[in-house]
């Protein structure tokens, strides 16, 4: 598939997740193949323009990190389009808006979700941007504030007029927070929005078969995973298999799930150091432990390691005490296999929408 200029190898797509997206995880998961473009977390323009030593390292990548997007935050025009030129000045292959997040911090100052209460305001902001570079500019939002605002297909469309070349579009509303369920029609009326550009589907992708179910409901261009690829993130190359057969390739055995999740580690030592690598790996391990079966053993101990050693050895005592809750083949026994995971948008039961309500930021909401 194409984003303006760029060439991809497939329609699948990671999602900007902060404190996580960074260059281990995206390296982990090029390696384990089937993803299309992969975005770094979310980048304060100005930061990266005074050189803030944390912006800047939110940006490293190398050559096998390729094709990467930035995605900027930002409400200061001028700011938003000599941090675009900045990166495509080193390499970066497209640049991302953020449009969407709900993160407070980022709302105050005028990014996020706020964008899109000023239509007007925005596209003079991303037409600053798209006319300074030649590599594509994309936009990431949510459907609208709540469900009586759903502004996204026309948003969507003053975008594509201003020139961006693919909008990702997150199938929830800001009220909704990250509860309640991914409303494919939602995402549907975004596709059928805009005349020409390619709208990559967002949410609550953690199955190949969520993946195929978006894409076929909603006719949008590919899809694009966060939370999923953590849990799995053999998901990409699941989903093009699926995708072009119907088959379902097996879940990756326990040994493969440690494989890769050690070579994640390493990749954290390597390129944040022994100490802080450990440290931020704490919170990375028990997203891969969540298919191991019984798992207390683990997150328990994994939350205290700080060099690589405690982390075998944390690993090695764990895979010795999940012998019990294996069959003599090696397999988990049935009562301790972890239940299939099920998208929001696949289940019977709706979603609990019993999350705590995220609340909107005061000003000029009620207009748009
Ligand atoms: C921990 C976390 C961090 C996130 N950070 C960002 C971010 O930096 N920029 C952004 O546009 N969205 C961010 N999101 C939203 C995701 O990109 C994505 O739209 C959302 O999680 C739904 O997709 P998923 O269910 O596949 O994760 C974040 C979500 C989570 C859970």
């Amino acid at each position: 598939m194409r984003i303006g200029s760029l060439q991809l190898k497939s329609n699948l797509f990671l999602s900007p997740l902060a404190g996580y997206t960074n260059l281990p995880f995206r390296l982990v998961v090029r390696e384990v193949g089937g993803v299309g473009l992969c975005t770094t977390d979310l980048v304060n323009a100005r930061s990266l323009l005074e050189k803030n030593k944390k912006a800047i390292k939110l940006i490293e990548t190398r050559a096998e990190d390729s094709p990467m997007a930035v995605q900027l935050f930002g409400s200061v025009p001028e700011e938003m389009r000599d941090a675009a030129m900045y990166l495509e000045s080193i390499g970066v292959a497209s640049v991302d808006i953020n449009m969407g997040c709900p993160v407070r911090k980022v709302c105050k100052v005028g990014g996020g979700s706020a964008m899109m209460t000023e239509l007007d305001k925005t596209s003079a902001l991303v037409s600053g941007m798209v006319n300074a570079v030649k590599i594509p500019i994309t936009a990431k939002m949510r459907l609208g504030w709540d469900d009586d605002n759903l502004t996204a297909p026309d948003l969507a469309r003053a975008l594509e007029d201003v020139g961006v070349a693919a909008i990702f579009i997150h199938g929830r509303t800001r009220q909704q927070g990250f509860g309640g369920t991914v409303n494919l029609a939602g995402i549907r009326k975004v596709v059928e929005g805009v005349k020409h550009i390619p709208v990559i589907g967002n949410g609550d992708i953690i199955t190949p078969q969520a993946a195929k179910m978006m894409l076929d409901e909603t006719g949008c261009a590919g899809v694009s995973i966060g939370r999923g690829a953590f849990y799995n993130p053999w998901i990409f190359q699941h989903t093009l298999d699926f995708v072009a057969t119907g088959a379902l390739p097996p879940e990756p055995p326990f040994s493969e799930r440690v494989r890769v999740l050690c070579r994640h580690l390493d990749l954290m030592i390597e390129i944040f150091g022994e100490d802080l690598g450990c440290k931020m790996f704490r919170k990375v391990a028990p997203w891969y432990s969540k298919r191991f079966g019984p798992v207390h053993q683990f997150n328990k101990k994994v939350v205290q390691v700080s060099t690589r050693v405690q982390f075998m050895e944390v690993l090695d005592n764990y895979t010795k005490w999940r012998q019990q809750f294996l069959d003599e083949r090696g397999e988990l026994l049935p009562r301790f296999q972890p239940p299939p995971m099920v998208a929001s948008f696949m289940r019977d039961e709706p979603a609990s929408t019993t999350r705590e309500h995220i609340p909107v930021p005061k000003g000029p909401v009620e207009v748009w």
